[in-house]
C-alpha cells in the first residue's frame, strides 16, 4: 500500500483545468521530484493533496484511508506537512517560536513544545538563532525555518514547493543535505524544484505535470531523456548537459 495516492485527480478553476485526472503516488520513504513548467498545477496539486483545495472529482488515500476533501488541520494530524512556495513564516516571532508553532500540533504543553522546537532546530542547523525574529533571517533561513517548522509537526510526509528557489549554490547544497537527512529519518518526501541538477540527482522517482496533466512518470534519467519531457519542460540543455 502506498503511503499517498491519488486517483484521477481533477482540480479547475473556473474555465481553467490546474490538474486534470492526475494519478500520483508515494511510497513510504521515498523522495519523488514533481516538475513541470510554470503554471503546470504542481502547487495547485499539493493545495489539493494538503486539503487546501478540495479536488472537483477524484479521490486521494493516505495510509489507505480516504482523505479527499480533509482539512488542513486534521491532515497534518495525520502525518502530511508541506512547505509554501512564497515563504510564510511568522515575522513577529523568534526562530524557536515559530517551530513550536508546528511542534504544537503534537502536544499542548509549551514546555514540550520548546523540547521538541529545541530538537528540531539542533537537527537542522538552526538552533544557534533560536531567538531571532524570523523577520531577520536570510531568504535561505526563512525557507529552512519553514521546513523545519514543517518537520516539528512529526510528518509521515513532507511536500517541499520550491524549497531551495532563490539560494545560492553553496545554501542548495546545505539544503539538499537537510532533504536527505530528513528521508533518512524514514519520512517521505515530495519536491517541487526547477533545477533540475537538484531535483533529479535527489529524487528516487520523478512525476513530470504540463498543463495540468502526468505528461510521464518514471526515474530521473529516464524522464530526463524523455523526448515528451524535454519538449515540454526541460528543452535540450538539460539531456545533453547528462549526456555530456
Ligand atoms: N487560486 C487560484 N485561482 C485561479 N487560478 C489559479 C489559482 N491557483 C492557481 N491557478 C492557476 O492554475 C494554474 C496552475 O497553477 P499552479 O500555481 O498550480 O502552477 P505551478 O506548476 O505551481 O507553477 P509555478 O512553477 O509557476 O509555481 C495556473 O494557470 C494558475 O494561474
Ligand atoms: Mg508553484
Amino acid at each position: 500500500m502506498p503511503l499517498l495516492e491519488t486517483r484521477q485527480v481533477t482540480k479547475s478553476f473556473g474555465g481553467l483545468t490546474a490538474n486534470y485526472q492526475v494519478d500520483f503516488h508515494v511510497d513510504e520513504g521515498e523522495i519523488v521530484g514533481l516538475i513541470g513548467p510554470n503554471g503546470a498545477g504542481k502547487t495547485t496539486f499539493f493545495n489539493v493533496i494538503t486539503g487546501f483545495y478540495r479536488p472537483d472529482s477524484g479521490k486521494i488515500y493516505f495510509e489507505g484511508d480516504d482523505i479527499t476533501g480533509k482539512p488542513p488541520e486534521q491532515l497534518c494530524r495525520k502525518g502530511i506537512a508541506r512547505t509554501f512556495q512564497v515563504v510564510k513564516t511568522f515575522k513577529g516571532m523568534t526562530v524557536l517560536e515559530n517551530v513550536m508553532v508546528g511542534a504544537f500540533v503534537r502536544t499542548l504543553s509549551t514546555g514540550e513544545a520548546r523540547r521538541r522546537a529545541e530538537e528540531v532546530l539542533k537537527f537542522g542547523g538552526l538552533y544557534e538563532k533560536r531567538d531571532m525574529l524570523a523577520s531577520g533571517l536570510t531568504i535561505a533561513d526563512k525557507k529552512r525555518l519553514e521546513l523545519l517548522r514543517a518537520l516539528a509537526t512529526e510528518p509521515k510526509l513532507l511536500l517541499l514547493d520550491e524549497a531551495m528557489a532563490g539560494l545560492t549554490p553553496v545554501e542548495v547544497k546545505t539544503a539538499i543535505e537537510l532533504v536527505r537527512k530528513i528521508q533518512a529519518r524514514g519520512i517521505s518526501i515530495v519536491l517541487v524544484e526547477h533545477v533540475m541538477e537538484v531535483v533529479m540527482p535527489l529524487s528516487d522517482r520523478v512525476m513530470v505535470l504540463a498543463s495540468g496533466q502526468k505528461i510521464a512518470e518514471g526515474e530521473p534519467h529516464q524522464v530526463a531523456h524523455d523526448p515528451v519531457v524535454i519538449k515540454a519542460y526541460l528543452g535540450e540543455r538539460y539531456a545533453q548537459r547528462q549526456a555530456a
